[in-house]
């Protein structure tokens, strides 16, 4: 074959790597990102589908709400996200849902209370916030009204500014977009992170050093150091332990582990998406904190 016939295969041939291996993300739509999310890494049904605090989602009525996450000052209910209009959200804009997600308020102005973590969402950036959008628009709708929340401290009447707009996080560095997974996207280190006063995590000292306890229907359970300290994190462990305790739910140190952390989505995280967090994991200081 002459060269002159050789080169358009070519170019297609390099159009196609760079579509794969540098844009990875366009070539999903909105839904299918929303799916991968949801079924894996952001797993928002952790909290907000029946079942799932005790490691057993009913996915029959996914989104559904009305779990019930009994903490030291409150008790809060999942409210039903599910396209249901009367009790669920079909009647909210793509724009409310965002909001809600992002910055913590409903179309009525209200504030969403903890343990929804906000703080980290606001920095969801804005296409995969649409996607989680998508999703939600595409599960069953779900009749189900959850109770009241009631919280015995008043709601900060904000979580921050209007949040204007979050572009994509490259995945070129693994570290950076490690550091997205771990905290807009999955809130690992919200459970992670020990509190510094009530409300707010000590992410300056204390960014990933476990011990914070916590309480519902799984029982009693206290997160674990994942931060490099050799002898009270997992600074020792090697890649495939962590992402054994990832993904199975099964520690080299405690063994077997339990809920409420969300290892029965995260068995679907993709190899790049666990490697990023597993380089992100490495690179946080070592604390020490025994758990
Ligand atoms: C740690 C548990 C938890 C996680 C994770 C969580 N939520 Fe929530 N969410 C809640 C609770 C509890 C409330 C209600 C708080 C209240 O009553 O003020 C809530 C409220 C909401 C609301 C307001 C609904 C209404 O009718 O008032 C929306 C929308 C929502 N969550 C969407 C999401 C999405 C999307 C995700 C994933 C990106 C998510 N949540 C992750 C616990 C969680
Ligand atoms: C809802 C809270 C919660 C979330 C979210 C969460 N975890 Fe956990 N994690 C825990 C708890 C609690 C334990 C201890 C489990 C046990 O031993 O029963 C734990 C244990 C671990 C362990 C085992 C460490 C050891 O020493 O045994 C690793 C590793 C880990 N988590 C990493 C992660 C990563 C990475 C993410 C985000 C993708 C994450 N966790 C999200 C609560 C959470």
């Amino acid at each position: 074959m002459k060269p002159k016939f050789f080169l358009p295969f070519f170019l297609s041939g390099l159009a196609s790597f760079v579509f794969f291996f540098g844009g990875g993300a366009s070539a999903e739509t909105l839904l299918e990102r929303g799916t991968y999310l949801e079924r894996s890494i952001v797993a928002c049904g952790n909290c907000h589908t029946p079942g799932s605090l005790v490691g057993r989602p009913d996915n029959e009525r996914e989104m559904a709400g009305g779990e019930k996450i009994d903490e030291e000052g409150f008790v809060a209910y999942a409210p039903n996200i599910t396209p249901d209009r009367e009790t669920g959200i079909g009647n909210w804009t793509d724009a409310q849902i965002i909001r809600a997600v992002r910055e913590g308020k409903r179309p009525d102005g209200t504030i969403i209370g903890p343990p929804m973590p906000i703080w980290l969402y606001r920095n969801m950036s804005d296409r995969d916030v649409r996607a989680i959008v998508a999703y939600l628009r595409s599960v069953k709708p779900v009749r189900n009204k959850a109770p009241k929340s009631v919280y015995n401290f008043p709601l900060p009447p904000a979580y921050g500014p209007p949040v204007k707009g979050v572009p994509e996080v490259s995945r070129s560095d693994k570290v950076r977009y490690g550091e997205y997974l771990a905290g807009p996207i999955a809130h690992c280190i919200d459970c992670h992170t020990p509190f510094a006063k009530p409300g707010v995590r000590d992410v300056k000292n204390r960014l990933g050093a476990g011990g914070f306890r916590m309480v519902g229907a799984w029982g009693t359970n206290v997160s674990s150091n994942i931060t490099p300290d050799k002898e009270t994190g997992i600074g020792n462990w090697s890649d495939r332990q962590i992402e054994t305790a990832i993904r199975k739910g099964y520690s080299a140190k405690y063994g077997k582990m339990f809920p409420p952390m969300a290892y029965h989505f995260y068995k679907n995280i993709r190899g790049a998406d666990m490697d990023a967090l597993i380089a992100y994991l490495r690179s946080l200081k070592p604390v020490m904190n025994k758990r």
